[in-house]
């Protein structure tokens, strides 16, 4: 039985090697087996098969200005990687991407010892180039990278990485060719902010797994890693002046799993981990609603002073902080202290959202007591945007989650707030919210938004989504992934991918190159590296995916 069962098997994958090879060495060509079965080979119903250069731009988010000219450059056994003092972190993190699939040695040198490699400047005089852009120079004698920061290279470095084949990203030898296009890329943001939420209270999500979404964020050029580290079904971030927060309150999940929680270590080795994909952790405290965890693991913090049991359900509004008791003001000091204290970053997120079970007069009162703690710890306060049904502190960013249906004063009293100098984040629910169900036949994900299927997330403009903000008001795009449904990684994946690349273009790419038609053929060209980096997508049905990916 086994014998017989081998022979089909290894046909199969001869099968498969020739499939690869005639689409230009994806897949299994070097003896990695695909993940699933390959459908048999026919004609293409979508993207065709990766060329063997990729045209210059061809990438997600489509920079701001490419120019191609020339032969292309090619990456071989010799190539050297020049830096200079501020760029050598950068140029080992390019090494690090590019040597397991290349297998060339490709050592980090100083630059002028690299006259024909890839060559890393950082450039203070490159003033046009801002805090994140980046010149991309290709021409068969070399790459050149020039920016202004570091952390622009670093976002110039995912450009170069796009340009590559997508067997780039594997960890194992490739047969390659290494070719990058000939021209020229000039490329900065056209939004500061360009966020990813995860929310590990619902579920908890290990340092590890949490590592593996900065990765994917990085690969987009996202540079701020908002985590919704408290809420009902779990207290996620040690505490050390109310540690039952942890011990008790991080005990559990939605579902009644285990749950689990950061120490102070675990998660600034999260924050160190974000900071070298030059990306910025919001940490966010949920308060006053949203608490059932901390109300559950301190009975004092209750009215009644009696603690609740800890909930492990997915309805929200029900619990919240007790406004008038002093002891209330005594935690939110020690926990903003402690958490401010982790963080190298200009935010704290103290939620603000969904409460409920809080009076309009009391949640007014708590936002008046509680965001001057933030700023005295240092931070500038981020809330949801019921924040502005009380008076966010000068300085305050506020996040719209709205929807087309929201009621149009809550949209006024947000564009107000904007108009007054409050800066927006924009996620809204029935656009980017990464857990929204796709279809009616997503298996995962909730659907109180709507059905968001991957044009409709990207479709919108930010500068004018919200009536009577002003653009200048709008600081960027986040898009927040819940996770009531979401278990593993492989959820975090099918959910996120491929919804939040088109997020990030949103954030990044100048406003003139939005086109879904083109952006649709771009992003199905993404599915080979969501391939190769293990990533299990949904394959919607608005993108012309190429045939014999894996997917969903
Ligand atoms: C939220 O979705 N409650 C911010």
């Amino acid at each position: 039985m086994r014998q017989r069962r081998r022979i089909p098997r290894l046909i199969g994958s001869l099968l498969l090697l020739a499939v690869a090879a005639a689409a230009g060495g994806e897949a299994s060509a070097a003896g990695k087996p695909a993940r699933k079965a390959a459908p048999a080979p026919g004609p293409a119903a979508g993207a065709a098969a990766e060329p063997e250069v990729r045209p210059l731009g061809r990438i997600i988010p489509v920079p701001a200005s490419v120019t191609p000219e020339g032969e292309p450059y090619t990456l071989t056994r010799t190539t050297r990687i020049g830096v200079d003092q501020k760029s050598r972190e950068v140029g080992r993190y390019l090494a690090g991407l590019l040597r397991p699939s290349t297998g060339f040695p490709l050592p980090v040198v100083d630059e002028r010892a690299a006259q024909s490699g890839i060559r890393l400047r950082v450039s203070p005089g490159e003033t046009a180039l801002g805090a994140e852009g980046y010149r991309l120079r290709s021409e068969p004698g070399g790459i050149t990278l020039t920016a202004r920061e570091p952390a622009g290279l670093f976002r110039g470095v995912q450009t170069l990485r796009q340009q590559l084949p997508a067997a780039v990203e594997r960890r194992t030898v490739q047969p390659g060719p290494w070719k990058i296009a000939g021209g020229t890329v000039t490329d900065t943001p056209r939004y500061a902010y360009r966020g990813a939420m995860l929310d590990v209270s619902r579920h908890f999500f290990t340092v590890d797994e949490v590592k593996r979404y900065i990765d994917q964020l990085a690969l987009y050029k996202i540079n701020t890693l908002h985590l919704h580290l408290t809420d009902d079904q779990g207290w996620r971030i040690a505490v050390d002046s109310w540690p039952r927060l942890t011990t008790y309150g991080g005990s559990t999940e939605v579902g009644g799993g285990p749950g689990g929680y950061y120490t102070k270590e675990e998660y600034q080795e999260i924050v160190r981990y974000a900071a070298s994909r030059h990306q910025e952790v919001i940490p966010e405290i949920d308060m006053p609603g949203h608490t059932n965890a901390a109300l559950a693991s301190y009975a004092e913090l209750n009215c009644d002073g009696v603690a609740p049991p800890l909930y492990t359900g997915i309805k929200v509004g029900f619990s919240s902080l007790c406004v008038p008791k002093p002891v209330t003001y005594d935690f939110v000091d020690d926990v903003i202290r402690e958490i401010a204290a982790l963080t190298p970053g200009r935010y704290l997120h103290i939620g603000g959202d969904e409460a409920h079970s809080t009076s309009h007069a009391d949640y007014v009162a708590f936002m008046e007591r509680v965001q001057p703690v933030v700023a005295k710890y240092g931070k500038t306060v981020v809330g949801w945007h019921q924040l502005t049904g009380a008076t966010p502190a000068e300085g305050a960013l506020v996040q719209y989650w709205g929807l087309d249906r929201t009621p149009a004063a809550e949209k006024e009293r947000v564009a107000a707030a904007a108009r007054n100098g409050t800066g927006l984040i924009l996620s809204p629910a029935d656009r980017v919210y990464l857990d929204m169900k796709y279809t009616k036949d997503t298996p995962l994900g909730l659907a109180w938004a709507g059905y968001v299927e991957v044009r409709r997330s990207y479709d919108w403009d930010p500068a004018t989504y919200l009536p009577g903000a002003p653009a200048a008001a709008v600081r960027g795009v986040e898009a927040p992934l819940w996770t009531e449904t979401l278990e593993t990684p492989a959820h975090l994946d099918v959910m996120a991918f491929p919804r939040l690349p088109g997020v990030a273009e949103l954030g990044w790419s100048p406003a003139a190159s939005h086109d879904w038609e083109t952006y649709k053929v771009r992003l199905a060209e993404q599915a080979p590296r969501f391939d190769a980096l293990g990533i299990g997508y949904h394959r919607s049905p608005q993108v012309p995916w190429p045939t014999g990916g894996s997917g969903e």
